[in-house]
């Protein structure tokens, strides 16, 4: 699906969208004709830079603020949006956070500030989604990771918690069926994390190369926008990582 997509008519909220992917994600659905509610948690600047761009190019769009560690944050930021823009039918969990934590060193916090975020944070907002969609069409996708499917020992309570979004994103296909389709984009190598070089993480990908951020969101446009009799796909763009065993670096 090509980014000049004809969107219009849709109104998006992509969590995670005020910096990296989450910002690429926001920006193509503003692009596309859509409007958008972009959510942040600490990057203000970023997110209200897309607000102000996508309102330049003639879209409704706003930035909200949430903190999706927390129950009541994640709870309400689906009927904040629908406050803000009316009709949200489009739902993009990205927000997501990337520890490096292992077996041996994994705390209890880690451990359940991963499941918060990356995987009770997306249920919540499902659940809320539908609850506001109440049998009208919608579409969701989970930002995933190739690890979802091939989970290994690297990044523990991230990769345990992405399989269960993973796990959640085939169930919730089904249980929100037939008005809201479910699916997932799992992402291999695309932007190195910002606090680390990226010239490991390509060695184990078959492409042999980093993704073009492009890549990524034309495949989130496909899964919004595409075949409407495709749920429950987990759909990977990661150069072929997930079928080269070993763990990554
Ligand atoms: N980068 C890659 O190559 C890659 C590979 C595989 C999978 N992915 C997946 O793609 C998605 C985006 O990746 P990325 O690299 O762009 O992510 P990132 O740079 O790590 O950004 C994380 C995002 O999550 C938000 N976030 C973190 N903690 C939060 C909290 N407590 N409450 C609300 N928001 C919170 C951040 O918001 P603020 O900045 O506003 O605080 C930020 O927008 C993630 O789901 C990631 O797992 C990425």
């Amino acid at each position: 699906m090509p980014p000049t997509a004809n969107l219009a008519g849709h109104v998006a909220l992509v969590t995670g969208a005020g910096r990296r992917l989450g910002r690429a994600f926001a920006e193509a659905i503003a692009a596309g004709g859509a409007d958008l509610a972009v959510h942040y948690s600490g990057s203000r600047a970023g997110a209200d830079e897309v607000v102000e761009a996508a309102r330049a190019a003639g879209r409704r769009a706003v930035s909200l603020r949430a903190d999706l560690s927390t129950v009541d944050e994640a709870t309400t930021l689906v009927p904040r949006a629908a406050e803000a823009l009316g009709e949200v039918d489009w739902l993009v969990n990205s927000a997501a956070i990337f520890e490096p934590w292992t077996i041996d060193d994994t705390t209890p916090e880690a451990w359940d500030h991963h499941q918060a975020v990356n995987l009770r944070a997306p249920f919540l907002l499902s659940q809320a989604f539908a609850r506001h969609r109440a049998g009208r069409p919608g579409a969701i996708v989970n930002v995933l990771d190739w690890r979802a499917l091939h989970p290994g020992p690297d990044h523990l309570p991230y990769t345990i918690a992405k399989a269960g979004l993973a796990a959640l994103t085939e169930a919730l296909a089904v249980a929100l069926a037939p008005a809201i389709r479910v699916n997932g984009l799992a992402l291999g190598a695309i932007l190195p994390p910002s606090d680390a070089g990226g010239s490991q993480a390509v060695r184990g990908v078959p492409l042999g190369r980093w993704a073009r951020v492009e890549e990524a969101v034309d495949a989130l446009l496909f899964l919004l926008a595409g075949p409407g009799f495709t749920t429950g796909t987990i759909l990977h763009v990661d150069g072929g990582r997930h079928l080269v065993p070993g763990t990554s670096p």
